[in-house]
């Protein structure tokens, strides 16, 4: 494989090449429990009448009191390398890789994609997950910047390896988080360039560590020795927001910025670490380690401990420092979804993208009173993880010392992969955003696939049974799971579970579980549900980062996309589609609901400039022709 193709390759078909999992599961088995599609339909996906509505493929659906509650006219799948809305709709190009948050950035150049020196002046690569926040009465909009296409980024380097400490560098501040104002002018919604609140958070941006886990000895490098001051955020996935008006960044797959030059000694319990998250010698590329002896870990061991964390930003005050939360653990974050337990303590769902991976849950100690203190409120509290049983229920697993026998709390956030091991949670087919409904006390969780449920454990050595919420063997299509705690108290230790859809191919797969649940039809056909969030009617949006080839089992799904969902009807209609090669990731919307912000992560050329130009992810803004509110 070239660096050109590893440039391309997920991070978990990464992890899986460079570490083989052994099989282990039983075939038979898990094949006879896939296929009892009878008795999974009636028990466990419950839908009013409104779905049979979507067996009409394409056919509009218009708000009304019994049925679907989506104003717009669903479109059809598409191949072609450019951005679908539904009539009535327009979409323009907010904000791409490279355009100047300020006036010293230079204009983006196709040649070069730009220089390291003003790569932290201009908008990041790879835009993922964002939210919206109005200081002072401006509309401003807080972006993560997920990883780089070396490919691209470094047009000069041959198949996008690093040449230089200068290309490391460039590397590094393209990703990361950008906070930009934005303002409606007369040509649409466009960048306020030189706004004071313009910032970019990089690989290199100052963080301090709070909770349980800051000042540990895991945490202590040579040029921290208090292990409460770390440099950068990294592999910037999913968002969430706080009541209290702050944004958080998710970080995802950091362990392939990491590696070594030498073979390291490495106590027991890091080198089990290492293995857990994918901690590799080789690493994944970005060859960091060559040029920045900080991600060597044959120099640095306990540097990666430092990232897969959630990074709260004050988007208020461009001077603040980020704060890495130990509290809410670490893992392959996708995003932290928070809400309010009726008592004011704070909740956080949040996923660990990885096969066979778990789902978690932060419930916090003290209580958010609007306006009042709000330090600890993401830090002192219990990190739980999810049990989901056969009969529909599910319990949250507290992961504290006593319940994992691991030596400390520090440990069990700093290891909280292997403290879910030790309690016994759920195996998930990658849990990547979750979301909660503002109307009824509900989340959502897209779990995006796994080719490995019931074939091989996860990396830790859980099996990863067929059933459940994971109902599938080689699930390459995803489902959405979603729960109700009990009392409709976010906070309680139980809840009961449906899937809300199992995405499918009907017309390839019509007569098994391969072919979805009864909510997916030819007209609204997706693999790989990923990014998510309601809007303020209680619609949720279900963004697509799966197979586009649409050919064989994909036939007929197209590019990747978004689609709105009735959480009561369950039906499911395709509103946007992305350009080819693109996945869409990252949505938001304005204060007044009238643009809606949509993002579309490593696009092929030639979106959005055109042929023989760079290939350039981007925010691209949706509104309605009359003005209407899209959410
Ligand atoms: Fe960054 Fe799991 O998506
Ligand atoms: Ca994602
Ligand atoms: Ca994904």
């Amino acid at each position: 494989m070239t660096e050109t193709d590893l440039t391309r390759l997920s991070a978990d078909d990464w992890d899986e090449m460079t570490n083989p999992r052994p099989d282990t599961c039983d075939f038979d088995r898990v094949v006879e429990a896939a296929l009892s599609r009878r008795g999974f339909m009636s028990g466990l996906l419950a839908f009013g009448s409104g779905a049979a509505a979507m067996a009409a493929g394409l056919a509009p659906v218009r708000a009304n009191a019994e049925g679907a509650r989506f104003a717009f006219t669903p479109i059809a799948a598409q191949t072609d390398h450019t951005v679908h809305v539904p009539e009535g709709y327009d979409w323009q190009v907010l904000a791409r890789w490279g355009d100047p948050l300020f006036t010293d950035a230079p204009a983006f150049d196709h040649a070069t994609g730009g220089d390291a020196a003003s790569a932290d002046r201009v908008f990041g690569e790879n835009t993922d997950g964002m939210e919206s926040f109005v200081v002072d009465g401006r509309q401003l909009l807080v972006v993560n910047h997920e990883y780089t296409n070396r490919d691209v980024n470094l047009p000069h380097a041959e198949e996008g390896v690093p040449t230089s400490l200068e290309d490391v560098r460039k590397l590094q501040k393209l990703q990361g988080v950008t906070v930009m104002e934005l303002r409606e002018g007369d040509a649409g919604w466009e960048i306020v360039t030189d706004s004071p609140f313009n910032r970019r958070i990089t690989h290199l941006t100052p963080m301090r560590i709070a909770g349980p886990a800051a000042g540990h000895d895991l945490l202590k490098t040579e040029a921290d020795p208090t292990g409460k001051a770390s440099l950068g955020t990294f592999n910037n996935c999913g968002s969430g927001k706080t009541p209290w008006g702050t944004y958080l960044t998710c970080e995802e797959n950091f362990n392939g910025y990491f590696g070594a030059t030498g073979t390291p000694e490495l106590p027991d319990a890091v080198a089990a670490g290492y293995a857990r998250y994918g901690i590799k010698p080789e690493g994944r590329g970005y060859d960091y380690h060559k040029w920045d002896a900080r991600f060597d870990t044959a120099q640095e061991p306990n540097e990666p401990h430092r990232a897969g964390w959630v990074v709260e930003i004050d988007p208020a005050d461009p001077e603040s420092t980020p704060v890495k939360h130990t509290g809410l653990g670490r893992f392959k974050h996708e995003n932290a979804e928070v809400v309010l337990a009726p008592d004011g303590r704070v909740v956080v769902y949040m996923g660990d993208d990885e096969r066979g991976e778990f789902l978690y849950r932060f419930v916090s100690d003290g209580t958010y009173t609007p306006g009042g203190p709000t330090e600890g409120l993401l830090d002192e509290g219990t990190l739980y993880a999810a049990k989901f049983h056969e009969d529909g229920t599910g319990e949250w697993l507290a992961l504290t010392p006593e319940s994992t026998g691991m030596a400390s709390l520090a440990e069990v956030l700093i290891f909280a992969r292997e403290a879910g091991s030790a309690v016994g949670a759920t195996t998930m087919d990658r849990p990547e955003w979750v979301a909660a409904n503002p109307h009824a006390a509900e989340a959502y969780c897209c779990l995006t696939n796994n080719k490995n449920r019931g074939v091989k454990p996860n990396a830790g050595g859980d099996e990863t049974p067929v059933g459940g919420p994971n109902p599938r063997e080689t699930n390459n299509y995803g489902q959405v799971v979603r729960w109700r705690p009990e009392g409709g108290d976010h906070a309680a230790d139980g809840f009961t579970w449906d899937l809300y859809v199992m995405a499918g191919n009907p017309e390839v797969h019509p007569n098994n579980v391969y072919g979805g649940s009864e909510n997916i039809t030819a007209g609204n056909m997706f693999n790989s549900p990923d990014g998510m969030a309601f809007d303020s009617a209680g619609i949720v949006w279900i963004q697509t980062d799966g197979d586009d080839s649409n050919e064989g089992e994909f036939a007929g799904m197209g590019n990747n996309q978004m689609l709105a969902g009735d959480p009561v009807t369950g039906e499911i209609a395709r509103f946007l589609t992305g350009p080819r090669g693109s996945e869409v990731t990252g949505l938001t919307w304005s204060a007044d609901r009238r643009a809606m912000f949509v993002g579309i992560q490593h696009p092929d050329a030639p979106f959005p400039d055109g042929e023989g130009r760079l290939p350039r992810s981007s925010i691209v803004v949706v509104t309605r022709r009359d003005g209407g509110l899209v959410g």
